[in-house]
């Protein structure tokens, strides 16, 4: 199959302006080579016509008016000029007779030549009486005959005229004819060419920039780790082999994910057994169970059970995670109480968060019967979002807990697909407010992805391996809800996250 490939479709459509661009200046040449032969034969043929035309009246005019002096006076001076205007004339004929391009004409000039001779013939037999003594004067004698045929003569004179002034109105008419049609047609293919050019502009953008914008959207996507998204490729040009690279490099990425998933999985799984080993050690030698331990070895080995402890818990994340990435997170639904589940997280956060002089209080808004719940696992939602409140309020802050019961329709859904809680009548919303450094809001949807964390380690003091909101989310959603953070008007910022209360799954 020929590609379709872009630099084709430029050049066919650049070919096709070129080609309206050449056929209208083809198109111009060619009606203004026109007006010009039409010009050429008015300016060489016709108006020299007519001006002869009207000169050949004016001898005839000088002849008739010589001759009648001449038969008057007998002067000679007269009859040298009639003859020269009598030769002036017969030129003049022949040039009109040699310059005639309408056969139409040739009768008329016949007919002029015949009158002539007529009235020359007339003229010479006058001619010849002069100085005569004649009873009848020789001007008298051909008198009727001779103004007959001159009436004649001018009235062929006036009629070639007219009929070559009537040929150069015509020509006139033609050639304003011809630059009306011509400045017509010129305009049509103007507006075609500009035509063709908006929509070949229109749609080769259109081209091109809808299958940018396609991959843009599926970057951004791949960017926030949707790995399993891939482009629809339905053209075979150079987008579309983009298109295929694109979705190429995701296979890569995804496999590439995969085997660090599975990496972490298996190193996680098998640092599981020696850390507990060494936490048992360490239990033990705290219990002085292996022999005296020194009060600054017993120092140092709390420091080494709080760091195990800490390691064992990121293990135990980064398991859940690989889990929930291979669809293997179990879940035990029971009736719960949700309320005993907040409080039990806020009694065992309560410690640490007094140690910061962060005061935690519990806002009960409704009293909410059991619900079909992961006890353990959404008592791991509560202590990871209590852990980060506390993680990043700083000291003399307060974290707040709220629990209401809210209408399927004013809930937002920012994770959740919308036909997963199209049979949910009401919900319940569990939120954790703290008045901490908060999050930027470019980073509200971001932080639930797993490893992502903002910008301010350190600032919390507590280091985290950023799995806990992943983690959160995951179980959540599992759960039929959604979760998502919103900042507080003052400061710091509040999680929500929503659980199906009143619902209908029939
Ligand atoms: N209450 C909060 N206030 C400000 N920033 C927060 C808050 N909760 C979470 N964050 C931000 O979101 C990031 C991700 O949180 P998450 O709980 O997933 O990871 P972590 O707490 O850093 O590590 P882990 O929970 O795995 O120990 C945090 O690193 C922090 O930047
Ligand atoms: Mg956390």
């Amino acid at each position: 199959m020929i590609k379709n490939s872009l630099w084709k479709r430029i050049l066919f459509g650049y070919i096709a302006i070129v080609l309206f661009m050449l056929a209208m200046s083809f198109y111009l040449i060619f009606r203004l080579n026109y007006l010009n032969k039409v010009t050429d034969s008015i300016m060489r043929a016709d108006i020299p016509f007519v001006e002869n035309g009207e000169k050949l009246l004016d001898s005839l005019l000088e002849q008739i008016r010589n001759e009648k002096k001449y038969i008057i006076t007998n002067d000679n001076a007269f009859l040298d000029l009639f003859g020269q205007k009598r030769r002036e004339f017969q030129e003049r004929l022949k040039y009109l007779e040699e310059s005639i391009a309408n056969r139409e004409k040739e009768p008329l000039i016949n007919q002029i030549k015949e009158l002539h001779k007529k009235y020359l013939s007339m003229v010479s037999k006058e001619i010849i009486l002069v100085g005569k003594e004649e009873i009848i004067p020789p001007h008298t004698r051909y008198e009727d005959e001779k103004k007959k045929t001159l009436d004649q003569l001018t009235e062929a004179i006036n009629k070639l005229i007219l009929t070559t002034q009537t040929e150069l109105i015509k020509k006139i008419g033609l050639f304003q004819e011809i630059g009306y049609k011509s400045a017509k047609i010129s305009l049509v293919i103007i507006l075609f060419a500009v035509l063709f050019g908006a929509f070949f502009a229109y749609f080769f953008t259109r081209s091109i920039c809808a299958p940018v914008r396609i991959l843009k959207d599926a970057t951004e996507r791949i960017a926030h780790g949707d790995l399993d998204y891939r482009i629809e490729v339905t053209s075979n040009d150079e987008i579309g082999t983009l298109g295929t690279a694109f979705n190429q490099m995701c296979n890569k990425l995804k496999e590439m994910d995969q085997m660090k998933t599975d990496f972490v999985s298996n190193v996680s799984h098998n640092l599981k057994t020696p850390l507990t080993v060494i936490r048992e050690a360490n239990d033990l030698l705290l219990e002085k169970i292996a022999g005296p331990v020194s009060d600054s070895q017993v120092k140092l080995l709390n420091i080494t059970k709080e760091e195990t402890l800490r390691l064992t818990m990121m293990i135990n994340d980064l398991l859940d995670i690989s889990r929930i990435e291979a669809g293997l997170m179990r879940y035990n639904f029971q009736y719960s109480d949700i309320q005993d589940i907040i409080r039990k997280s806020a009694d065992e956060i309560r410690f640490l968060a007094e140690s910061k002089h962060i005061h935690v209080q519990w806002i009960n808004g409704a009293f909410i019967p059991k619900i079909l719940l992961d006890r353990d696992k959404i008592a791991q939602v509560m202590d990871n979002l209590l852990s980060n409140a506390i993680k990043f309020t700083p000291s003399g802050g307060s974290i707040t807990m709220t629990l209401t019961e809210v209408d399927s329709k004013n809930v937002p859904h920012f994770f959740a697909e919308q036909n997963r809680l199209n049979n949910v009548h009401s919900f319940v919303r569990v939120s954790i407010s703290d008045t901490g450094i908060g999050i930027p809001v470019e980073c509200h949807k971001m932080i639930f992805d797993k490893f992502q964390q903002v910008n301010n380690k350190g600032k919390g003091g507590m280091k985290g391996t950023g799995l806990g909101l992943s983690i959160a989310k995951h179980i959540v959603l599992d759960h039929g809800g959604d979760i998502w953070v919103e900042n507080n008007d003052g400061k710091g910022s509040t999680f929500h996250f929503t659980l199906p209360f009143r619902y209908d799954y029939s």
